[in-house]
């Protein structure tokens, strides 16, 4: 009896609060969110997200519209699928979007959000962002290391030469290209081994295998990040797998901090000769803005590491499927190769402007397949307006990149791969033409832009320039899955094996 009387009296005090609330804060009745399916309970609609949680939404879009509003777990997430909804959070709201929920992965792979990618919008964002754009990715500074990019370029295609005629997975080549000049750049030599006779750290295996791991513990659906009170089980086991990645880029860190301070230790006025030489000196600087320690100097070298080689392989590799199933595209290339630069010499940076097909090739291949399908997530700030609904504090926005470059209002047969549609057209990836939008657009935009594109720009010119490519055996065309997966950056399902074959003279490789 007294168990009923407290029930009828618990009924009548959340109605007299629901009653209360409604007079005195009307406006919360008024809100009016994007629309979106209908959640259950606990899980939200994580029951709507497959294993490619871009193509999920891309398909719920076309019911519910560009832009819709989900609920992962206990989260609101705001999905924006069209170049005009990507300009009101990117550009038109862009303070308000700019921030970064936190995350398991940020928490233990990017030593507590030091890093820029996890970094909460704020003056330790804002001061990591002025040192990137000022000390490694300004024109000067990144033309001084062009050296280090046409050393490594050269030696990749050697390394592809001298397997010619054999069935060769292109992005294993791909990824030791773009990681050893980020490493170079970044570290100022490599720290990792090729061979057995080299003594280091790491061996080049190994350490890709770090950075894969990173990349899909950084891209998954971790559970605990959206239902927060089933966290501590850890029901994936990512959380586990964080703990132990962690541990194996702290001891190559360490290593690589330990050698760079040994250098420098009685040099007076030591002139930093790389980006590690660079964060130690401002972790030790007492009149920096915003003070830097041990862990952000490792978040930001592992930002770097990370942000430049798994983004501009994939590219490459995915421009190179599309093409090995038109070859008809590829002669166009070698065409405009052969007239533009002529069979006696490698293709140059400073030729690119020059080579308008092959960088359409690249846009297309961006449209098609950006590797940041979903951007990385942005979190609302503040309560905001957007295209006529609410949105409140504390959402998360994904903005799908992958939907936009299928938008039937802005590419004709959005689903064939045509770089012709870019030729004559001045759109370009710079975050300007809010329809193509591979590094983003606004306050997060992708700092290494400017160096992701000149990766891609001249080793997909020199691959195209360099050899004749066939799919192995009797594979066709046809054959070929153009099957993604689903990661921080989504690659192929199935990596491209193709056969090359050197179209320049020998002396050149
Ligand atoms: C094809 C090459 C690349 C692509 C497609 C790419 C794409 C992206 C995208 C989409 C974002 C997130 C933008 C947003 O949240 O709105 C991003 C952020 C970032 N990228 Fe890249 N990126 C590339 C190359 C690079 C390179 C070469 C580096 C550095 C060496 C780099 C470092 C970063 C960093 C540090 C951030 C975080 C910025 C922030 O949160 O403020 N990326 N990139």
């Amino acid at each position: 009896m007294e168990a009923i009387s407290y029930a009828i009296l618990t009924l009548a005090l959340v109605a007299t609060l629901a009653l209360v609330s409604k007079i005195f804060f009307p406006q919360s009745q008024k809100l009016k969110f994007p629309p979106g399916p209908k959640p259950w309970p606990i899980i939200g609609n994580l029951n709507h997200i497959g294993p490619l949680p871009h193509q999920s939404l891309h398909k719920l879009s076309q019911i519910y519209g560009p832009i819709m509003q989900l609920k992962f777990g206990s989260y609101p997430v705001v999905i924006a699928s069209s170049a005009e909804m990507a300009r009101q959070f990117l550009r038109t709201h862009d303070h308000i979007f700019a921030s970064r929920p936190q995350t398991a992965a940020g928490k233990y792979t990017t030593y507590n959000y030091s890093n820029l990618t996890w970094a909460p919008h704020g003056p330790y964002w804002r001061q990591g962002r002025k040192i990137y754009l000022s000390h490694l990715f300004s024109s000067k500074i990144l033309d001084s290391v062009e050296y280090i990019r046409v050393e490594e370029n050269r030696a990749f295609l050697s390394r592809l030469c001298a397997l010619s005629g054999k069935p060769t997975m292109l992005k294993e080549h791909l990824s030791r290209l773009t990681l050893t000049i980020i490493s170079r750049i970044v570290l100022g030599k490599k720290y990792f081994s090729v061979s057995e006779s080299e003594s280091s750290i790491v061996t080049l295996e190994e350490f890709q295998e770090m950075l894969d791991e990173l990349f899909l513990l950084n891209g998954v659906l971790n559970i605990g990040d959206w239902i927060p009170w089933v966290q501590f089980f850890d029901l994936q086991g990512f959380v586990k797998r964080m703990k132990a990645l962690k541990k194996k880029f702290d001891r190559f860190h360490d290593h690589v901090f330990d050698e760079h301070r040994a250098k420098k230790e009685g040099v007076k006025d030591f002139v930093p000769k790389d980006m590690v030489d660079l964060l130690l000196q401002l972790a030790e600087d007492p009149d920096i803005e915003v003070k830097l320690n041990y862990d952000s100097v490792k978040g930001f070298t592992q930002d770097l590491i990370a942000g430049g080689t798994d983004t501009s392989a994939t590219t490459v590799e995915w421009a190179m499927s599309e093409l090995m199933k038109q070859p008809l595209l590829i002669e166009k290339a070698t065409e405009e190769l052969d007239r533009v630069i002529g069979r006696g010499r490698w293709v140059e940076e400073k030729d690119i402007p020059q080579l308008p097909y092959i960088e359409a090739i690249m846009k297309e291949t961006m449209r098609k397949h950006p590797v940041a399908v979903m951007l990385a997530p942005h979190l609302a700030l503040e309560d905001c307006n957007v295209g006529g609904y609410d949105i409140c504090k504390g959402t998360r926005v994904f903005i799908n990149t992958w939907s936009m470059g299928r938008e039937p209002s802005q590419w004709d047969a959005p689903d064939e791969f045509n770089p012709d549609r870019f030729l004559g057209r001045s759109i370009d990836v710079k975050g300007q033409n809010f329809e193509l939008l591979p590094f983003g657009s606004g306050r997060r935009m992708c700092p290494g832009y400017s160096l992701g594109l000149k990766m891609i720009r001249s080793s997909l010119a020199n691959l195209l320039h360099g050899f004749n490519w066939k799919l192995p055996g009797n594979m066709k065309p046809e054959d070929l899955s153009m099957e993604e997966v689903f990661g921080l950056a989504t690659p192929r399902k199935f990596p491209l094996v193709a056969v090359v074959e050197p179209r320049l003279p020998a002396h050149l490789y």
